[in-house]
C-alpha cells in the first residue's frame, strides 16, 4: 500500500438503485415496498419540462409522507446546464424533511460542478439548521465526466457514490449505438469466421472503479434499458461486480431481484473466502506468508480479496 491509505467506502448496502419519475406519484409506495437498497426519485430526464415544478413538489411531499424504511433515499436533480437545478436544490433543502439522504447530480463534467452544488447545499443547510448533512452521488455520463473522473471523485467529502450512465455517455462519446448498456451488435473481434463480442463499457467502468476506490466512494453500474432481457441484465451486472462495482440501477421493478442476486456474494463464495482466510491463519501460525488452497496459490493478497467478499456479505446481512 502507498503511504496514502485507501479510504473505506461508505458501509451501506447499494446493490440496487431503483428509479422512478418524480411525476409518477403512483409508483412511490411501490418503490418504498420494493427490495431495492437505494431509491432514486427522478427530477431529471424521466420528467418532461412541463412537469418539472409538479414533480419537485411531489418528491418533497413523498420524502416526508411515504415510509421509506431503512432505504437510502436519493433525489436526482437536473443537470447544471439547465434552468431547473438550482430550484431543485433550494426547494429540496429548504422544504424536504431530514429523511432525504442524498442528492444525485447528473452529467457531472468536472470537480467544479460538484463544488457549485456543495456551496449551495452547505449554505442552505446552515440557514435552515438542518441536522443531517446531505450526501451526494454523481453520474459519469459524458466525455468530460470520464476524462475528469478522478478529480470528480475527489471533489467533495459529501460524495458517497458514482454511477456510469451508459446512454448519455454513449451519446456524448459519439458512440454508434442506441442501446442502454449491454452487448453492442457491432463491437466484436473476428477469429476466423467467429465473432467474439467485447464489452464497450469496460474502460469507463474500470476508470470509475479506480477513481472511486482511490477516494472511498461506491462505484455503481447504471441502467440497462431492455427490461425484458433478464439474461442480458445479469451478464452485464456480473461483469460490473467482477470489476469491483457494488450495485446496479433498476429502471423497472423486475430488475431489482436480478441486481440483488448478482451483488450479494453467494453462500459458496463466502464459504470459500472464509476457508481461504482460515488457510492463511494456519499458514501464518507456521510462519509462512503463502500456502496452497484447492491446488492454487493463496498469499497475503488473497486475504484482502477474501475479506472483500466476507465484508460485503456481512454488510448486506446487517443492512
Ligand atoms: N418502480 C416501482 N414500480 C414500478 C416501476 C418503478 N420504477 N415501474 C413500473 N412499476 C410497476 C407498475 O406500476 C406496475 O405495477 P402494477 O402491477 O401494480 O400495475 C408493475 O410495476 C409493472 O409495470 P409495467 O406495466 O411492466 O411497466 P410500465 O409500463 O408501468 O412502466 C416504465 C414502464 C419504464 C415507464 C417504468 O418502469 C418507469 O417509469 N421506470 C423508471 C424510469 C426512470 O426513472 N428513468 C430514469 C432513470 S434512467
Ligand atoms: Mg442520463
Amino acid at each position: 500500500m502507498s503511504f496514502r491509505l485507501q479510504p473505506a467506502a461508505p458501509a451501506r448496502p447499494n446493490r440496487c438503485q431503483l428509479f422512478g419519475p418524480g411525476s409518477n406519484t403512483k409508483l412511490f409506495a411501490k418503490m418504498a415496498a420494493s427490495s431495492a437498497d437505494v431509491i432514486n426519485l427522478d427530477l431529471e430526464d424521466s420528467v418532461a419540462p412541463s412537469d418539472k415544478d409538479q414533480a419537485r413538489a411531489n418528491v418533497i411531499e413523498a420524502i416526508e409522507n411515504v415510509d421509506w424504511g431503512t432505504k437510502t433515499l436519493s433525489v436526482r436533480i437536473n443537470g447544471l446546464d439547465t434552468p431547473y437545478w438550482y430550484r431543485d436544490v433550494v426547494d429540496l433543502l429548504e422544504q424536504s424533511s431530514d429523511r432525504l439522504d442524498q442528492i444525485m447530480i447528473p452529467k457531472v463534467g468536472c470537480a467544479e460542478d460538484v463544488y457549485a452544488v456543495d456551496a449551495l447545499v452547505t449554505a442552505i443547510e446552515a440557514a435552515k439548521g438542518r441536522s443531517r448533512k446531505i450526501a451526494f452521488e454523481v453520474i459519469i455520463e459524458s466525455a468530460a465526466g470520464i476524462a475528469h473522473v478522478e478529480e470528480i471523485a475527489a471533489s467533495s467529502p459529501r460524495l458517497e457514490a458514482m454511477s456510469l450512465g451508459a446512454a448519455d455517455f454513449a451519446a456524448s462519446m459519439g458512440m454508434q449505438t442506441t442501446g442502454i448498456g449491454g452487448t453492442q451488435e457491432n463491437y466484436y473481434m473476428l477469429h476466423g469466421q467467429n465473432r467474439h463480442y467485447s464489452d464497450p463499457w469496460h474502460w469507463a467502468q474500470t476508470a470509475i472503479v479506480a477513481a472511486c476506490r482511490t477516494h472511498g466512494i461506491l462505484p455503481v453500474d447504471g441502467p440497462f434499458g431492455d427490461f425484458s432481457d433478464d439474461e442480458g441484465y445479469i451478464a452485464q451486472a456480473r461483469r460490473s461486480a467482477t470489476l469491483g462495482m457494488v450495485g446496479k440501477w433498476a429502471i423497472h421493478p423486475k430488475q431489482i431481484a436480478l441486481a440483488n442476486q448478482v451483488f450479494t456474494p453467494s453462500d459458496e463464495a463466502v464459504a470459500e473466502a472464509r476457508e481461504i482466510l482460515a488457510a492463511m491463519e494456519d499458514a501464518k501460525a507456521s510462519g509462512a506468508g503463502a500456502t496452497v488452497y484447492k491446488g492454487r496459490l493463496v498469499d497475503i493478497a488473497s486475504i484482502k480479496q477474501a475479506e472483500v467478499i466476507v465484508a460485503q456479505s456481512e454488510l448486506i446481512a446487517k443492512g
